[in-house]
This record gives C-alpha cells, structure tokens and sequence, in this order.
C-alpha cells in the first residue's frame, strides 16, 4: 500500500528500511527522517506523516534499544525546573 502519494513510498518500503537499520546498527533510533533517507528521497508536503508514523509503529523492529530506554528516572527529573532554556528572547 502506498503510504507517501509524493515520493511513492510504501509500507513494505518502510518496514524494509527499519529492518535494514535495526540490522545494520542495533542501537540505533529511528525516526521518518532517518527512513526518508534511506530509501534517498525527502518528506515535501508531510500529509503521509500520520500514516507513516503508523506504520512505523506496527514495525516490531521499531522499539527504543532496552539500553536507551529509561535513561533519565522521574526522580531525576523532579529536581529540574526545566531545561535550562532561556525565558525570552
Ligand atoms: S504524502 Fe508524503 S510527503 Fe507528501
């Protein structure tokens, strides 16, 4: 099923380039642009993107690498206020 109508990308494309990536670096977090990339094509109008995400979902290859998972615990994060960002400009 096409799933990008602009750059005629697939699910079966998608899924392919998750599971190369998975394969080629385990630790690894993929995201759309990562996917865009490997198949050498780039998001235009970014309407597919829900059904993108979707589908990248249903990919069980997809998962956060159980060492990157849980890195910051709430406790750690109770004591920040934010991000150290600055409040204006
Ligand atoms: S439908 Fe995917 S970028 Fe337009």
């Amino acid at each position: 099923m096409i799933i990008c109508h602009c750059q005629r990308i697939s699910d079966r494309d998608i899924n392919a380039a998750i599971d190369w990536m998975r394969a080629s670096d385990p630790s690894t977090i993929i995201t759309p642009g990562k996917i865009y990339r490997a198949l050498g094509k780039r998001a235009d109008c970014g309407g597919c993107m829900p059904l993108f995400l979707s589908t990248m979902k249903a990919n069980t290859n997809l998962k956060v690498p159980a060492e990157l998972t849980g890195l910051r615990t709430t406790a750690q994060m109770e004591g920040q206020a934010d991000e150290g960002r600055r409040k204006g400009n």
